[in-house]
Formats: C-alpha cells, structure tokens, sequence
C-alpha cells in the first residue's frame, strides 16, 4: 500500500511538468535515472536540499551529486581539466560522476558539496531525467532515495517503500536499466572514489592509463565509503555456495537460490537485478546469503555493494 501523501507521477509530458513545478517550489521530487532512483532538490535552494538530508536523515556531512543536462551545463558549475573533459565526453551521458572543483559564484547551495571546494556532477541517461532537467532549467541535487544506509532504489515502488511519508512525489519510470550506482572518479590525477555502472576498465582504457588509488582521508567523504551501508535488516553472508536452511539464498549462474542475480551468470543482469533482489531477501525476514561474484567488470560495484550489505552494523 502507497502512503496517501506520495504522489506517482506518469513519465509523460505532464508529469514532468508537475514534478519540475515542485521542484521550483523547493519540494523534493524522486525520479529514475538508468543507475537507480534520485531523490531531487533544486540544487540551488538551501532550504531545498536541506529537504533531501531531512527526509533520508542523511548524515549532513555527506554531499550530493548535482545533475545536469550536458557537458556544456556542467561547465557552469565545475573546472574540468583535460582528463576530466575526455571522460565526460566519452561517457556522458551515462553512469559516471566526476568530482571536481567547484567554480566560484556557481550559485549551488553549500550543503550540496558539505561546505567544501569540490562538487561531484553527473549527466545521466534516462529519458525522463532528461525531461525533467530541461523543463527545471537548473541543476537537481540528488542521491539514491532511500533512506539512509539501506538498499538503494531501483524501482518506484521501493523509493515509496523506503519515503513514501517523507516526500512530495515519485516519477514512475519503471525500473532503472544498470541497477547499481554511477561510477564515481576524483581528478588531478585522475582517481576512483566509488566503483559503480560504468566498469573501471572501461574507463582505463578510455583514458589510455590506469586510474590512481583512491587518496587516503582521515574521514569518509562518501557514504559509499562507510563501510556498513545498503543494509538490510537479517545479517547478509557473501561467496556462499551452500546456504543454512534458515537462509534467502541469491544465487548466480551454476549457484542457484531462492532467487538468482542471472542464470546464466550475466554481471549486467546481475547489476540491473541486485538491490531489486536485496530488498526482497529484506522482506522475507530471514538471513540472507549470497553466490560468489567475479570481481571484474560490473562484479567490482556489485561487490563492493554487497561487502557494504553485509558489514557489521554501528
Ligand atoms: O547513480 C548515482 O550516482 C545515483 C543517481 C541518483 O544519480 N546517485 C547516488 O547518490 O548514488 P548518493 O548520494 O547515494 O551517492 C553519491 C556519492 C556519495 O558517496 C557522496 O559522498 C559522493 O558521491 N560525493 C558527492 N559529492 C562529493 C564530493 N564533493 N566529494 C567526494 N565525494 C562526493
Ligand atoms: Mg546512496
């Protein structure tokens, strides 16, 4: 049952419509983008994203990543060196954030980045992000909508789940295609914060280099960096082959379960399915194990997400 208050917008013209007149009115708005659902914010308005912290109860010391409609857009808001310039365009639109400075005057609220000198932008690849940032006409602050440290949303019916009572509306858009987060990389030189849909190796070789370690920092800068986060309420056990009869097995390829990431071991599938999978291994209310997951490709981020899942709780 959908809490009366959420209002389910249609991915037409009209919904789009009535979601960017929420937007302007500094109401935060979840939509689909091809990596998981955003809850969004006009990312110029404190009082706004101020909205996203309280309704996920988001430690305000993590910041948001801002969404815009292009390279040209993102400009605006960000220095881009010459690395930074090559990955934009050879992925955007797509599911990659590049962290940079920010430019003076860019007009984002402070809160976006938590007070600090870089902001993290992304343009993403879904239709109805598309249309919604066109008829807004100003960036969207937006982190996965879920509350936060739980399974990140890939469908409407999980960000209503998780914020339903909390937020103005969703934008049904259907599933979201990748399934696991953006890919997040830091600059100068070129870095990786947070593995996620777009491959480490796709951007290697994009770049003709391999990427540097993530620097060390005396505290997280990312939630991607807690380590306990995506967290279901059972306890979660990785690489398992056979689980405990008490156990909601997720399977892989030869591994079978309860459910499978893919059949026939597909890391695509496997990405597109996970936090779909995860929030229904949540709802069965037992201990959750989970197939080994070659750690290549998408398996890096698919990975990570489940390492996170399964870390002891603070
Ligand atoms: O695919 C995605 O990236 C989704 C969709 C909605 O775009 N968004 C998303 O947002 O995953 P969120 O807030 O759940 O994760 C964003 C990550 C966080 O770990 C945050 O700390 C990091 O980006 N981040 C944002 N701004 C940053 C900055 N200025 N410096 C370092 N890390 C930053
Ligand atoms: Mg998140």
């Amino acid at each position: 049952m959908l809490p009366s208050r959420l209002v389910r917008l249609a991915p037409d013209a009209g919904g789009i419509q009535k979601a960017a007149e929420l937007l302007s009115t500094g109401a935060c708005v979840a939509f689909p983008t091809e990596t998981v659902y955003g809850l969004g914010a006009d990312a110029t308005n404190d009082r706004a994203v101020a909205g996203i912290f309280e309704a996920k109860e988001r430690p305000s010391f993590n910041p948001l990543i801002i969404h815009v409609g292009s390279l040209e857009e993102a400009s605006r808001y960000a220095e881009f060196d010459i690395p930074a310039r090559q990955l934009a365009t050879a992925f955007w639109p797509g599911a990659l954030t590049l962290v940079l400075p920010l430019k003076p005057d860019s007009g984002i609220s402070p809160l976006v980045t938590a007070g600090g000198s870089l902001v993290a932008v992304r343009v993403p690849d879904h239709p109805v992000a598309k249309a919604l940032m066109s008829a807004f006409g100003r960036p969207i602050a937006a982190p996965s909508a879920n509350p936060a440290g739980r399974i990140s949303p890939t469908t409407a019916d999980h960000v209503a789940a998780g914020l339903g009572d909390r937020i103005a509306a969703v934008i049904d858009g259907g599933p979201t295609d990748v399934g696991v987060e953006s890919t997040i990389v830091g600059t100068a030189p070129p870095h990786l914060l947070r593995p996620g849909g777009l491959p480490l190796e796709t951007i290697e070789a994009a770049l003709g280099s391999p990427l540097e370690p993530a620097p060390q920092r005396s505290s997280p800068s990312a939630p991607g960096q807690l380590a306990s986060h995506y967290a279901p309420a059972e306890t979660v056990r990785l690489g398992t082959k056979s689980p405990q009869a008490e156990e909601f097995m997720i399977g892989l390829g030869a591994i079978p379960g309860d459910v499978t990431l893919s059949p026939t071991g597909d890391l695509r599938e496997a990405a597109a399915r996970l936090f779909s999978l995860l929030h229904e291994a949540d709802t069965s209310g037992r201990p959750i194990a989970v197939a080994p997951v070659p750690d290549s490709g998408l398996g890096r981020a698919i990975n990570d997400r489940l390492r996170r899942a399964a870390a002891p709780r603070s």
